[in-house]
């Protein structure tokens, strides 16, 4: 309930009646009441005037695990949840807990990353706003099988964007996401195995949510949630409904991936029908990605006919950053 009148409240011009929000949400005035205080005591400012209604004046910018875990119901994916004022990266922390037994579900969130990482060996340095976070998971199955973690990763952020901010987000194989052609977020995921079973997958994910400015060497290559929108958002709620996202989509294609988990995949991948190119040691592949794969690879075509398939690397896509 709180949700609705706060997305309610965020999309208004203004103030909004009691009167219109108790019709809207099929629920008795004094419902309404109590649950803008609620929303106050979480530390919304909404002003109240006799005879206009509410109005959101401000949410609170700060992340608040009290806040984050009401109401989140997941199986898995947050049964536990820490923030941190400042950490190294949430990745390192994370695989630090697991290696001493951490069970799977925890979310280690921090406000600020002194050594956030991101792929490739290179740092990722997030802004304030952002929303930076690493969830464990401890699932039975081979090393080989990260694929289907990282594609359900970030199908599962995808559609929690979409679904929050009503945004045309789409995936950048294997698990980048777009909006337009800038980037919004960022995944790496780090395993520890056996020889033939996981150990852990720490899954880390930077989302540019409220934040608005980006150093220069990315300024064109990025965007964030709050610059597509116009507006920010409450990072709380928005978590909480990307941690949802995250432990359903898992679950779902950690089971095992279907044609439907592919084909849904597929749909929101704005890879496909584009040229890309790989880099290769030998030489780089150069041609049109048709299509993702029961495992998740990503098939290239090139202007010869031949086939290739790929299931890691570093993929450019034309006309996307
Ligand atoms: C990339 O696009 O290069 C991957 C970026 C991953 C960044 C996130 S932020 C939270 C988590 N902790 C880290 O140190 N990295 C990931």
């Amino acid at each position: 309930m709180k949700t609705k009148i706060l997305r309610i409240l965020e999309n208004a011009n203004g103030y909004v009646s009691g009167e219109e929000l108790s019709r809207e949400l099929g629920v008795s005035r004094t419902a309404i009441w109590k649950n803008i205080n609620s929303l106050r005591d979480d530390g919304c400012v909404i002003s109240s005037v006799t005879n206009r209604g509410y109005r959101l004046e401000n949410i609170p910018d700060f992340l608040d695990k009290d806040i984050i875990s009401r109401k989140l119901g997941t199986s898995v994916i947050g049964k536990k949840i820490e923030v941190l004022k400042t950490v190294d990266s949430t990745n390192d922390e994370v695989k630090r807990r697991a290696s001493k037994g951490e069970p799977s579900g925890l979310v280690v969130a921090a406000e600020e990353q002194t050594r956030g990482k991101g792929r490739l060996g290179k740092l990722w340095d997030g802004q304030k706003g952002g929303l930076y976070f690493t969830a464990l998971i401890r699932p039975e199955l081979p090393p080989s099988d990260i694929s289907s973690i990282t594609l359900a990763a970030g199908y599962g952020v995808c559609l929690a964007i979409r679904e929050y901010t009503g945004l045309d987000a789409r995936i950048k194989w294997p698990n980048d996401i777009i909006i337009g052609n800038k980037k919004v977020v960022g995944m790496l995921t780090e395993i520890a195995a056996q020889a033939d079973m996981l150990e852990y997958a720490a899954i880390g994910i930077g989302i540019n949510v409220n934040n608005d400015c980006f150093p220069d060497e990315i300024k064109n290559k990025a965007t964030s949630l709050c610059t597509e929108l116009g507006r920010k958002i409450d990072r709380n709620d928005f978590f909480r409904c990307v941690i949802n996202r995250l432990d359903k989509v898992i679950s779902s294609f950690i089971i095992s991936m279907s044609i439907d988990d592919i084909t849904s995949f597929t749909k929101l991948c704005a890879t496909i029908g584009k040229r890309v190119s790989v880099q290769r040691a030998d030489k780089p592949i150069e041609g049109t990605a048709r299509e993702i794969n029961r495992s998740g690879e990503l098939i290239i075509v090139d202007d010869s006919g031949n086939e290739y398939v790929i299931n890691s690397g570093e993929v450019t896509v034309q006309g996307i950053y």
